[in-house]
């Protein structure tokens, strides 16, 4: 029955094409080592959105899982601001897509509900991650909600405080590692190569399969068009190519033409794929010690790089670095001109807009929608120290008037 709706549902090499099930369990290929992809194309009109509540499951047609098993918290369907202040500013039409407006704060939570009805499906009772942060907070609260034991392995001293708080809070057992997030993802592949648990990190391509529904908004609430470029800050590089291929399966189900320039933003201590890119390779050279203050994208060998790298060059996109400075000045900028708030990861993508703008590689009047990925209150400390602390003063009118008219 599912199949009759979906098409078939397999898993495929993005390198050699071998298939699997899927219902197996498996995150690279046995022939050649590769990524997988997960394959599913429906047959389906458009007008089966219509009048559909607005989360991510709009779109459930699309998504390889069993409709009757979906854990879900209304996932996506998340806010699209025309951002006319600072469009103006650079020169552009800008939208900006608020993915910290989702149940825990940030887009993953798209990956995990599509993840943890997947591992329902498959009948597992362990989860795991390795994370900066974000993943482990959002699997904790979706495995959580589906009764599932769940593991996160966090690089020690290194997580923001709002998103270790959120994966302690929802009752996950959370593991500070020694070493940096290459290193714990590299940790819990091998507990999850044992069968010690099913893993969520976006090396399962069920994960993107939820996270590909931002493409689908995206051109959805642009009445059926794509913007000229999607931009957006890359870690472990499963968010670029996951919008990706959203995008491009919209396009082959005949609901939109045209394609957009995916532009992906790193933080220049941590660039792996904007070298590669810029040197026109096909895959990275992982960066030993990544460093930068948005510790979300502080990879030095993103998993999902061979993929990233194809969207970019597919769709004659770009890839840029950004200084941390550059991150802290559009934190700030974004959060005081169109009062989003986001956190620092999430601001290289409007960061990497205004570089790219300044170099002219951004032509003026360009119709752009950068994707900010996680909530500012994230990271709260970032924000508290890049404010003055409050003033503190007597609850009375004349001492408040002399502080707030600075006499
Ligand atoms: N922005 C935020 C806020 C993130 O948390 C991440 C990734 C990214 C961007 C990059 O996305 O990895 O798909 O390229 N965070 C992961 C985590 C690595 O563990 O939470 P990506």
């Amino acid at each position: 029955m599912l199949k009759d709706i979906k098409g078939d549902i397999m898993m495929r090499c993005i390198s050699c094409g071998a298939e699997y099930p899927d219902d197996e369990i498996i995150y690279t290929c046995n022939q050649c080592g590769s990524i997988l992809e997960v394959v599913c194309q429906p047959d389906v009109s458009k007008d089966v959105f219509r009048c559909r509540k607005s989360t991510m499951w709009k779109y459930k047609e699309f998504m390889p899982v069993d409709p009757s098993r979906i854990v879900s918290l209304d996932e996506g369907g998340t806010p699209f601001c025309k951002c006319d202040k600072l469009g103006k500013e650079l020169g552009v039409e800008l939208y900006v897509k608020v993915e910290g407006s989702n149940p825990t704060g940030s887009f993953k939570d798209r990956g995990m509900s599509v993840g943890i009805t997947k591992a329902i499906e498959l009948g597992v009772d362990t989860v795991g991650c390795a994370s900066t942060g974000n993943t482990s907070a959002s699997l904790a609260a979706y495995a959580a909600r589906a009764g599932l034991k769940c593991v996160v392995l966090l690089p020690a001293g290194k997580v923001a405080l709002g998103k270790l708080a959120q994966a302690m809070f929802h009752g996950a057992q959370v593991l500070s590692v020694r070493g940096n997030f290459d290193q714990a993802l590299e940790a819990i592949t091998q507990l999850a190569l044992q069968g010690q648990l099913y893993l969520l990190n976006s090396i399962n391509p069920y994960r993107l399969e939820g996270q590909k529904s931002i493409g689908f908004e995206i051109v959805d609430d642009l009445g059926w068009k794509s913007p000229d470029r999607i931009i957006l800050p890359v870690g472990n590089a499963g968010n670029i190519s996951a919008i990706w291929k959203g995008i491009t399966e919209f396009q082959k189900a005949g609901f939109i033409d045209d394609l957009p320039r995916m532009t992906g933003i790193q933080a220049e201590g941590a660039a792996p794929i904007a070298r590669a890119v810029r040197e026109k390779h096909d895959d990275i050279v992982p960066v030993e010690n990544p460093e930068t203050v948005a510790t979300a994208i502080r990879i030095g060998a993103p998993v999902s790089a061979k993929k990233a790298i194809r969207a970019i060059y597919e769709s004659d996109g770009l890839a840029e670095t950004v200084t941390d400075e550059e991150i802290l000045s559009a934190q700030k900028l974004l959060a005081q001109t169109e009062g989003i708030g986001v956190e620092p990861a999430s601001a290289a993508s409007i960061a990497g807009l205004k570089k790219l703008v300044d170099s002219g590689k951004i032509d003026k009047g360009e119709q752009i929608v950068c994707v900010v990925t996680g909530h500012v209150l994230k990271d709260p400390n970032i924000a508290i120290n890049a404010c003055e602390e409050p003033v503190e003063v007597d609850a009375d009118i004349d001492a408040l008037l002399r502080v707030i008219k600075g006499n």
